[in-house]
């Protein structure tokens, strides 16, 4: 196939006219693996739409190609974000390529490494507050009333037209639709966006509609709890939102779907973490892997039937947070001096550990 990014491949579904950029990183078409082992664990036909292989390592750069190439269009120079750090990767990324500024807000000491070296990297302006990442939204959004800079956030609705591709890619490649769709939720943008490409999908292709179950971080779960979290916790800082700006929106998709919005403790979300890497070699950062979490507790109390066909969405890369996988691994390297004999008792199993 030649692929030459979701612009150009979903046109037709797609905001775009003649004077829309045809901006691309060549994102989109991620693999959807089917994980053998784990569904024979689990009793269910389980695939997982691998979105850590987009081009700066999360599904957000489906919302953002659209998002900077509509501003692009409009004659906007500048873009913004707060983030909890993969958004600002991906905005600026798909800024410098647009030559546009990029300003970033985010909270401080908590936005994973990798990310951080991303935003570095591609010359955003770079905003760490002493607050999180609900203080951060709220300032973009004022600002953004205020001055000529384009708010990229997921309240822009390109970002959820660009994001609702991904459901389009996982009908194409399962033949349609799955039974259910498992999916983390932070600031709620991207399952209303799934739900949105599902429908439309299913009206042009017939390949019907998924249950759709969110996931949040019990420290942070506002939606569950239906009430905003003043500081939220969790260590999965991609998902650290107490005031998801897509609330309504997520509790129609769930709705409409006859799904559900439930969390998932940190211990949960670290147990899906290991499980996902070490038996299907699949490494998804954190907040993915509350996907993982929250279908295995779903299929254990009954909210997801034994036989189902489930998707579930692994958002970023592992390699986002290394520091979370070090931190929280029990492997270490056995350190050795330099020398063959040693080397091979240890490999061999004549030194005990
Ligand atoms: N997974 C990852 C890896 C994320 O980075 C995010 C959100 C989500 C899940 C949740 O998606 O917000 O659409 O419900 N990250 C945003 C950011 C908030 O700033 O990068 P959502």
């Amino acid at each position: 196939m030649n692929w030459k990014g979701l612009l150009h491949q979903y046109e037709e579904y797609l905001p775009i006219n003649e004077k829309t950029p045809k901006l691309s990183l060549w994102e989109g078409n991620t693999p959807l693996i089917a994980l053998d082992n784990l569904s024979e664990k689990l009793g269910v036909e389980l695939h997982v739409k691998y979105e850590g292989l987009n081009p700066t390592g999360s599904f957000k750069d489906r919302g953002m190609v659209m998002a900077v190439a509509k501003a692009k269009e409009e004659g906007s120079e500048a873009v913004m974000c707060a983030s909890t750090g993969n958004t600002s990767a991906a905005a600026a990324a798909y800024a410098a390529r647009a030559n546009m500024r990029c300003i970033v807000v985010i909270p401080d000491g908590k936005i994973a490494m990798g990310k951080m070296a991303q935003a570095v990297m591609y010359g955003a302006e770079i905003y760490a507050i002493k607050g999180n990442f609900d203080n951060a939204m709220q300032m973009v959004r004022n600002l953004s009333e205020e001055a000529p800079i384009t708010l990229v956030n997921s309240v822009n609705p390109y970002r959820i037209e660009g994001q609702k591709t991904a459901a389009f890619e996982v009908c194409e490649q399962l033949g349609t639709a799955p039974d259910y769709l498992s999916i983390p939720v932070g600031n709620a943008g991207n399952i209303t966006a799934y739900w949105k490409g599902f429908k439309e999908y299913h009206q042009q292709n017939n390949t019907g509609l998924p249950s759709m179950h969110g996931f949040e971080a019990e420290g942070s779960a506002a939606i569950v709890r239906n009430e905003v979290v003043e500081n939220p916790e969790t260590l999965a800082t991609a998902i650290r939102i107490g005031n998801p700006a897509s609330w309504d929106k997520a509790l129609t998709a769930t709705d409409e779907s006859k799904g559900k919005i439930d969390s998932v403790t940190d211990e949960e979300i670290l147990e899906a973490y290991h499980l996902l890497a070490q038996s299907e070699g699949v490494f998804a950062e954190p907040a993915s892997c509350a996907s993982i979490a929250g279908l295995k507790k779903d299929i254990e109390n009954g909210h997801i039937k034994k036989g189902s066909k489930v998707v579930a969405v692994l958002t970023g890369n592992g390699l986002k947070d290394p520091d979370c996988a070090i931190e929280n691994s029990t492997l270490k390297p056995v350190v050795l001096p330099n020398e063959e004999e040693v080397v091979f008792d240890h490999i061999l199993g004549r030194v005990k550990p």
